[in-house]
């Protein structure tokens, strides 16, 4: 989406706006989401790069659970991590 003309700075975890409501919208929208997005990139990163991640049931994705007005993962679901040695 980002390489549609005048777009390049759109559309980025950051970016609020009325279809991305995550980290609120206009005047009051979450001064912390840069340093949010960073920590949870940092984190994603130090997981894939350290474990073997895998769904208990290869392939099988436990059914996503609404609350409130968000779909969220599964709460039961279990993932199974390995340590990359
Ligand atoms: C994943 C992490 C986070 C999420 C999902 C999140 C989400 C939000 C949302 C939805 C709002 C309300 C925006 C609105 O009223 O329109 C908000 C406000 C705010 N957040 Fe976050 N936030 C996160 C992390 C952080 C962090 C790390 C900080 C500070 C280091 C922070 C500081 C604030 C502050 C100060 C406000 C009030 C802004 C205002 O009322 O002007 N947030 N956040």
């Amino acid at each position: 989406m980002r390489n549609r003309e005048g777009e390049s700075l759109k559309h980025q975890s950051i970016s609020p706006g009325l279809d991305y409501i995550t980290f609120g919208n206009g005047r009051h929208a979450c001064p912390g989401r840069f340093f949010a997005v960073y920590e949870i990139k940092s984190l994603i990163a130090h997981i894939l790069m350290s474990y073997d991640v895998k769904l208990e049931k290869d392939g099988v994705v436990p059914p996503y659970e609404w609350h409130g007005p968000s779909m969220d993962p599964s709460s039961t679901g279990e993932v199974l991590f390995r340590a990359r040695r």
